[in-house]
């Protein structure tokens, strides 16, 4: 429920807090490789300010960007960019009223689809250099980002950083693989991005209030999938089942699992299997809480809610059992909105939490 309201809101009225945002601080243009399929926001504080985009194929600047679907302009604030295609690689200019350049994003959105994950605890390594083919003397190498904050806190945990194709001539700045390309069309196994995880061990702050949520799996489709809000794959994410965290080690590992973190969004959303009580945390703050959907008549269910941890043992009879789904159905209400609250004062109260990290900078 809440994640519903969550997306009602964040398609109403997209704040910029609510996704990962790129700037250039002191610079009018900047370069970057992102991964595509994961929203982001590229400002641009001007009022009256236009875009234009120029894509590789050779096209000349347009005004077409508020044709494409997926992309929104946020008046005087920005551009939000909902699940980028690596189609929409290019450049992304915006100019002021007068007609003078603000900004220009060069942006190659590399192809989540073909990421290579590889984690340090399970011997797995990264791609290695590879020349490029294209008769120069190019080289082919992973540029990474910086580790992620470490997922947990007081325990084991992980970390992880993403990792994006570059080609680097002699003499010259790298660039990302696709931006340097342009129209050409070369494909070669190595130009992939990379995912790298790491194990961390960090001790606790302190913690926050907390949103909630149920779900439900039923049995035609055998499974559900939980969206963590304020998830991003730029961002470190953890999930935990009946407080056992998952890892991607162990995802990584293993073959029969009860989840899955789902690799495109860097584990953003997670499929479950099995009824469980499943937390996600961002930046170690704990973002949401989803409870099984329970069954009505199931009396036990209930009452393990209501009391708490302590297992009700007793025979509870069906009005009371009605009676007390009613009382749950207004508490979860009750607790939704509250935690849209919380989730509100989150971003816009940068001092109490970390939220002021999740805005990440370009150098
Ligand atoms: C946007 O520009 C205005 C005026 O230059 C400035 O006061 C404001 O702080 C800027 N906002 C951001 C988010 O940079
Ligand atoms: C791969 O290439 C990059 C860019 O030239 C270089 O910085 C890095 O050291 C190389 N790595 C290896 C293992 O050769």
């Amino acid at each position: 429920m809440l994640t519903t309201l969550w997306l009602l809101l964040s398609f109403a009225v997209p704040l910029p807090g609510f996704y990962v945002s790129f700037s250039c601080p002191n610079e009018k243009q900047c370069q970057r490789a992102l991964l595509s399929d994961n929203d982001v926001f590229l400002p641009c504080n001007s009022s009256g300010s236009q875009w234009y985009f120029f894509l590789q194929d050779g096209t000349s600047w347009s005004h077409t960007l508020s044709s494409a679907s997926n992309i929104e302009i946020i008046p005087d604030s920005g551009i939000l960019i909902r699940s980028p295609l690596p189609s929409q690689t290019g450049f992304y200019h915006c100019q002021d009223k007068d007609g003078l350049q603000v900004v220009q994003y060069e942006i190659d959105f590399q192809d989540v689809s073909t990421l290579h994950i590889t984690h340090k605890g399970l011997g797995q390594k990264p791609l290695r250099n590879e020349s490029l083919s294209l008769g120069g003397k190019g080289i082919i190498f992973t540029r990474w980002e910086p580790w992620q904050d470490c997922n947990r806190c007081g325990g084991l945990g992980e970390r992880k950083r993403l990792g994006y194709c570059y080609i680097e001539e002699p003499l010259q700045e790298p660039m990302p693989c696709w931006l340097y390309l342009g129209g050409r069309k070369v494909w070669s196994s190595r130009m992939r991005p990379e995912m790298q995880v790491d194990a961390c061990h960090v001790p606790c702050g302190m913690s926050d209030y907390v949103p909630f949520d149920n779900f439900e799996i039923t049995e035609e489709s055998g499974s559900v999938w939980l969206t963590c809000p304020l998830g991003s794959v730029y961002r470190p994410i953890l999930w935990e089942a009946d407080n056992i965290p998952l890892t991607w080690q162990n995802q990584l590992s293993s073959q029969d699992l009860d989840t899955i973190l789902e690799p495109s969004n860097g584990g953003k959303q997670l499929r479950v299997f099995q009824p469980a009580i499943y937390k996600c945390f961002v930046q170690q703050e704990l973002m949401a809480r989803f409870n099984p959907v329970p069954f009505p008549g199931t009396a036990e269910t209930l009452r393990e809610e209501e009391g708490g941890p302590h297992r009700g043992k007793g025979k509870t009879q069906e009005g009371k059992a009605s009676s007390i789904l009613k009382g749950l159905k207004l508490l979860l209400l009750l607790g939704m909105v509250l935690g849209l609250l919380g989730v509100l004062l989150k971003i816009f109260h940068p001092s109490q939490g970390k939220s002021s990290d999740q805005v990440l900078l370009v150098k």
